[in-house]
This record gives structure tokens, C-alpha cells and sequence, in this order.
């Protein structure tokens, strides 16, 4: 039985599931080369039947990650704002009413648009809520029988922060934490407070960023922003920090007296600005491993699972990894909303149908693959020169370019789900050379300086490099480095002495783990660094994105399947 699973409004997505396994999942922004794509899924939805080779007459049911009727916050945030001010209230109910009209009332017609552009199906058709969405996603593909899960994002429909329980095929809430008091638009606001853009995903920056800073601020977020309380729960001050305003660049008084003003986009990044980065991450952690401390207590499991834009950051999950109670972890790679896809169709495979469970999640490889002939047509189409190689010859040639410095555009088999590039869609390079961030931030990524680098090493390894053993294929932990690797690898260890790495497995992608046995082989460095290959844009889908990537920017080489070029 297929079931498809949709996100329909910012990252939209889509997930076809057979029997409860995944055959295909994929960002629609991969497809439309728009960064976070808001809107039905068609390219995705289109690939999704594709890559199965059915028609949507063959989907039993399809799964959306909303319910677009629980409008409650919509007229509770506008009356909020009304004690704030009258402008306020007026352009809030203003834009609830234009967002309600355009967008989520416009859900209610999926199934009549999907007959339209798709083609007559029999499927039935369900609205699930956004939360029970993430937590799905995570739990039902993590293996673990038993769970207690954690989710938390800017907001679903009402909920901002989930506690649930997973066992079998059932989850089970437990507690939910509503609007305004939510811990991704704190980070959100900000980030926009630090002159980043949250529209844009930038909450990457500001984690980045607080690596460098000290948090001399937390003492007041901590009490006037982001408040915890004994009850495992916590409140977010809009009266201070308000996610709306932040939205348009306007702050309240209170906040530019504790912290300082807000940084316009184009200015300086100073230390000030490095120092409430590091607060504000500081005030997430703390509060998280509150929130985590509370879920355990209620649920007494050892096994956690996490989804929801929050469980992106990093630096916070590495913390819950040593310091919360729980033993075993599941962070899904696709932790924001493209991922309620995949969990919207789970949900309906598992709790909905009742059906048991087999499969697990082992790594993200579910989006597009092109053949080598696909490969070369668009290497020819494009007047390219390439050499085609078998990997007996490939992978120590690339080997030897990266140990002598070349930033390689590394393209092979299916595109990764989520938005890391798990050596699939990756730009590669030499962990080892000090000024491989740089260059490759500034020369080839185009972006800022502070942005860390990460690293995709032999599973085999982790252990050895973070005095414990670690698996993450997923690339969603950042853990502390022991002090004696940090220097071997200064490219992909961050200003803190942490990594995030990838862990790389011979089963789950063999190709990539035996390129970097060839790199080992010659240097003894057991890890690439391995960032996604893209710049300023969606990472690439096709070989014809990574072409016109390569054409457009100064790496030294691209490999697509068996075909290397370099670049003249
Ligand atoms: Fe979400």
C-alpha cells in the first residue's frame, strides 16, 4: 500500500511510503531552486510517483501536516497584540485574515488540486495536526520499540513544544506548550535582533556565531525573556522580545536598553553582537535540558526521540546527548517541516491503519539519482570535458586532489533528505589545511567567515576522536573534540574546540566511506570535510544544477557518478 505524505507551506515537501518504508522524500525547493519553498509540492509530489513508478490512482491515502481549521491562534495572537498596540492589532488581524484566506483555508482543497493536476485517485485524504506530525516522524523510523519524544519548532497550528510518548505504533501526547510561548521564535527573533533574516533560515548563523561570543546577556534573557518555571515548562516575554515585530525589524525599548540596539543587516558584526548570539543560544540550552529533564521524569524512558525546526540546533542537541538522562537518541534529519511529510505518512500507516513496523531510518539518501548516462548527456549538453572512470581509479585520484588541496563538487547517487548533504551533494575538501574555512566560506560558498565546517568521518573513528563512542549519520550533533585530535583536523573544528560531524557507514553508503578510506589511505586522516554543495541556493538535485554550480564558481573539480572534470 502507498501512502504519501504531504507539507504544503514553507519547506514544502513530499514522502511516498510503501508498507511503512520510504521510497522517496524530497524538498519541492530542490526542484523549483527556490530556498524554502512555500507551496504545493508538485515537482517533489510528481517525483515521489515517479521514482515508484505509479500514478496517484495507486496512493490509498495521502496525509497533510495541518489541520488548517485550528485557526484559535490566529485571533489569540491578534487580541494579544491588542494590549500591546493598536497598529499592532490592526496589521495582525490584517495579515491572519490574508494568510487564513491564501493559504491554510486554501489546504481544505488538496484533494480537489491533486485530482485537478494529477490525475482521478480514490485515495482518502487526512488533515493531521503539525506536532503529532514531527514527533511521527522521528519515532516511527528511529528503531526504537519504546520512546519518549520531544518536539519543537517556531509553531504548528496552535502547539509550539510537544511531549509525547511513542510505544509501537502509537503516540501518546502527553503535554503541549502553546503560542506565544515558543522556543523557535525566540531563536528566530534573534536572529533577526543580530540583523540576520529568519525568512531565509538563519538561525544557522546565530549558532554559528555564538561559539565566538561569551554569554554576558544570559542573566537577562533568563529573566526577562526566556523564563523556566518548576513545572517542566516556560514562558517567552513578548512584552520584551515579540516574533511578530522581530519579523519587521522592530524592537521594544526594554530590550535596547538591557542588550543593546538591534544590528541593521549591513553593519559590522562586533563582539556585542558575538555575545548575545552566545546568550541566547545559552538561554535555549538551558531551557531545553529543563523541558528534557520533565519529559524524562514524566515518561521514565531511556530512549528520546526528536523532531521540530529546534531539534536543528546542534549545539543543543549535543548538550541533551551528555548532560539530559536519556540513553539512546533519534534526531530524524529532516527535524523541520519538510520531515512532517514523512511523519504525516507514517502516522497514517501506524496509528491511523494500525500497521506494524520494520523499517528503520538509517540514512537520508531519498531524493533523486541520476544514471552515468543521465550524468554524461548533461556533461556533453553543457560542452564539459570529462574523463569516465571506475571507482578502482576514481576515488584515489580524488584522494590525491584533495590532499593536495583541491575543493572537489561531489555528486552521486540519490539526494540526501533534509538539509544537511550527507556526501551525496557535498563540496569535499582537506580537513586538515587550517585555511580550508576560509577559503572554502569566502572563495566558494560566498558567505560569512564564522560559519563552521564540518566533517564526514569513518564511523569506525568517532569514538577516537570524541572520547565516546558516536553515531550520526545524520550530521545533527555538535560534540566536544578531545583536546589531543583538535589539531589534526583544524578546518572542521569550530573556535570551541566541538565538531558536528557526520559518521559515515561502509553499509549505508559505501561509495563515499570507501573515498574516504582512499584519503585515509594516503594521509592517515580518517574524515573529509564535507559541506553542501551549493552556493546560495537550494542545494544541487540534478547534474545539470551542479554544472551550472561549477560553471558559475571556482572549485577545482566536479565528479558526477563515474566522470570527473576539471576545471581548465
Ligand atoms: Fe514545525
Amino acid at each position: 500500500m502507498f501512502i504519501l505524505g504531504l507539507t504544503t507551506l514553507g519547506d514544502s515537501a513530499a514522502t511516498l511510503i510503501h508498507d511503512g518504508e520510504i521510497v522517496a522524500a524530497a524538498e519541492e525547493e530542490r526542484f523549483s531552486r527556490r530556498k524554502h519553498h512555500s507551496g504545493f509540492p508538485y515537482q517533489a509530489m510528481q517525483y515521489c510517483l515517479e521514482e515508484a513508478g505509479i500514478k496517484v490512482a495507486d496512493v490509498a491515502h495521502i496525509g497533510l501536516y495541518w489541520k488548517p481549521w485550528v485557526l484559535r491562534h490566529k485571533a489569540m495572537q491578534a487580541l494579544k497584540s491588542a494590549v500591546i498596540s493598536r497598529d499592532m492589532f490592526k496589521a495582525r488581524v490584517d495579515r491572519g485574515v490574508a494568510q487564513v484566506g491564501e493559504s491554510y483555508l486554501g489546504m481544505l482543497r488538496h484533494p480537489q488540486l491533486i485530482r485537478k493536476h494529477f490525475g482521478p485517485g480514490n485515495f482518502r485524504f487526512h488533515f493531521l495536526e503539525h506536532h503529532q506530525c514531527h514527533a511521527a516522524s522521528a519515532f516511527f523510523v528511529s528503531g526504537l520499540e519504546h520512546a519518549a519524544i520531544m518536539t519543537w519548532d517556531g509553531t504548528g497550528e496552535d502547539t509550539t513544544t510537544l511531549f509525547s510518548q511513542g510505544e509501537g505504533t502509537r503516540i501518546k501526547v502527553l503535554k503541549r506548550i502553546k503560542l506565544p510561548h515558543s522556543l523557535g521564535q525566540f531563536y528566530s527573533a534573534v536572529t533577526n535582533y543580530i540583523g540576520f533574516d529568519m525568512f531565509a533560515g538563519d538561525e544557522w548563523k546565530l549558532m554559528g556565531l555564538a561559539a565566538y561570543g561569551k554569554p554576558n546577556y544570559y542573566d537577562f534573557f533568563a529573566r526577562k525573556v526566556l523564563t523556566v518555571n518548576g513545572n517542566h515548562d516556560f514562558h517567552l516575554n513578548i512584552r520584551v522580545l515579540d516574533h511578530h515585530l522581530a519579523k519587521h525589524y522592530q524592537f521594544g525599548e526594554e530590550i535596547a536598553r538591557e542588550i543593546g540596539p538591534p544590528r541593521r543587516p549591513d553593519e559590522e558584526l562586533t563582539e556585542r553582537h558575538w555575545n548575545i548570539a552566545a546568550s541566547a543560544q545559552k538561554v535555549l540550552e538551558e531551557t531545553a535540558l529543563h523541558l528534557i529533564q520533565g519529559l524524562h521524569e514524566r515518561t521514565g524512558e531511556e530512549n528520546l526521540c526528536m523532531a521540530g525546526g529546534v531539534a536543528f540546533n546542534s549545539v543543543m542537541n549535543g548538550r541533551i546527548m551528555t548532560e539530559s538522562p536519556f540513553k539512546n537518541y533519534f534526531v530524524q534529519p529532516a527535524a523541520g517541516d519538510a520531515g512532517c511529510s514523512l511523519g504525516a505518512a507514517l502516522l497514517v500507516h501506524h496509528q491511523l491503519l494500525k500497521q506494524p513496523r520494520r523499517f528503520k531510518m538509517e540514512h537520508a539518501y531519498y531524493g533523486p539519482g541520476f544514471s552515468s548516462a543521465e550524468c554524461a548527456s548533461a556533461l556533453n549538453e553543457a560542452g564539459l570535458r570529462f574523463e569516465t572512470l571506475p571507482d578502482a581509479e576514481m576515488l584515489p585520484r580524488v584522494a590525491k586532489m584533495l590532499a593536495d588541496g583541491a575543493i572537489i563538487g561531489w555528486f552521486q547517487g540519490r539526494m540526501e533528505f533534509g538539509p544537511r548533504a550527507l556526501g551525496n551533494r557535498s563540496f569535499i575538501a582537506d580537513p586538515r589545511r587550517g585555511d580550508m574555512r576560509e577559503l572554502l566560506n569566502k572563495k566558494v560558498k560566498l558567505r560569512e567567515w564564522f560559519r563552521p565546517l564540518a566533517p564526514s568521518m569513518k564511523e569506525e573513528v568517532s569514538a577516537e576522536i570524541f572520547g565516546r563512542p558516536h553515531y550520526d549519520p545524520f550530521m545533527i550533533t555538535v560534540l566536544h573534540v578531545t583536546e589531543d585530535q583538535q589539531g589534526r583536523f583544524p578546518a572542521v573544528v569550530h573556535v570551541d574546540g566541538t565538531a558536528r560531524p557526520q559518521t559515515v557507514s561502509r553499509k549505508t553508503n559505501p561509495r563515499y566511506w570507501q573515498l574516504i578510506t582512499e584519503f585515509e589511505n594516503l594521509t592517515g586522516c580518517p574524515m573529509v570535510l564535507n559541506t553542501s554543495f551549493n552556493i546560495q541556493e537550494p542545494i544541487v538535485c540534478r547534474p545539470s544544477d551542479a554544472i551550472k554550480t561549477f560553471q558559475s564558481a571556482s572549485f577545482d573539480a566536479l565528479v558526477l557518478e563515474d566522470h570527473l572534470v576539471l576545471r581548465q
